[in-house]
């Protein structure tokens, strides 16, 4: 048994339960994407209780300027390896952009793949309005959803752009109603993203739901980064909301140039990473293709 199994063993698997017990007792959730297996795997490690397969994904890994390329078929792909790496923790998918939003059939349709290909334990969709009625036909179909509003990366055009949202009374008091009209087409968590801290404290207290936050403040039942960002994976600006807990990239850099100036210099691979051979072999070997230069080069395969 590997050490990942012994310690996944010792923990209680996340449900749906656990997770509003945790709010109940005030006992921070946390959250992080993971996009890999190794990745999923290191976060099972650590006791991660949520894993989010974000559709982020199209950014951090793909190389996409935004979300919105991203398809079923990638997405499928990478929550799959996430899955093969997570045991206790509960793992969600994000739906992507298009795969959702057309119809309540075409939603559950998507989600019941990422459900069985993917092997997903719920998936997750962006924004009020009619993604409330797809939450819950999906909901409806035995899937667990969960919601996502504030900055919906999906409609970042809409929104004017990845900025804060709720900033104003009335906008604020939309986030509220949606959130709350999640709630009740039957989510079990709602991630709030990008909102001012006051807004989240009062959103708090009128959910029964978990609410997972994303630079919405402290007040939050839970919080969520994503991987690259926490781990200081990526280059440029990141968003204000983001706190880098390591710096895999330079420790990254280091490891590369070091790896080739190895190889360059020859001083990689060394004695230890190579393979022997029984010296009678290897004198076969030389006598066989001596023979075969003196026949005229036959090839020795
Ligand atoms: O795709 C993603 O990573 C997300 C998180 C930012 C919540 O939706």
């Amino acid at each position: 048994m590997s050490e990942m199994d012994s310690q996944a063993q010792r923990r209680p698997k996340i449900t749906l339960t656990s997770l509003a017990a945790k709010k109940a007792a005030k006992d921070p959730i946390v959250m992080v994407t993971a996009y890999d297996h190794p990745s999923a795997q290191l976060a099972e490690e650590v006791g991660i209780d949520l894993v989010l397969v974000g559709d982020s994904a199209a950014n951090v890994v793909l190389g996409y300027d935004s979300t919105v390329p991203v398809t079923v078929a990638e997405m499928l792909m990478l929550t799959a390896a996430v899955r093969r790496g997570v045991c206790s923790a509960l793992v969600v998918a994000d739906l992507p952009f298009g795969s959702y939003e057309v119809s309540d059939r075409q939603a559950v349709r998507t989600a019941q793949r990422f459900i069985k290909v993917g092997g997903a334990d719920a998936v997750k969709l962006e924004r009020g309005g009619t993604s409330v009625d797809r939450a819950r036909a999906v909901v409806a179909a035995g899937i667990p959803v969960m919601g996502h509003v504030g900055l919906t990366p999906q409609a970042a055009t809409s929104l004017g752009g990845y900025r804060a949202q709720g900033r104003t009374s009335a906008q604020a008091e939309q986030l509220i109603t949606d959130a709350l009209a999640l709630q009740d087409a039957g989510c079990f968590a709602i991630v709030v993203e990008a909102v001012p801290a006051a807004v989240t404290e009062l959103l708090v207290p009128l959910l029964s739901c978990p609410v997972i936050g994303i630079g919405a403040g402290a007040a939050a039942d839970g919080q969520v980064l994503v991987w690259h960002d926490l781990l200081g994976l990526n280059v440029g600006r990141v968003a204000k909301f983001v706190r880098r807990f390591a710096d895999l990239r330079t420790e990254t850099i280091t490891g590369l140039s070091a790896y080739a100036a190895a190889v360059r210099s020859r001083e990689f691979p060394a004695a230890e990473h190579t393979y022997g051979m029984p010296p009678e072999e290897l004198d076969a070997l030389r006598a066989k293709l001596a023979l075969d230069r003196a026949d005229g080069g036959s090839d020795p395969r």
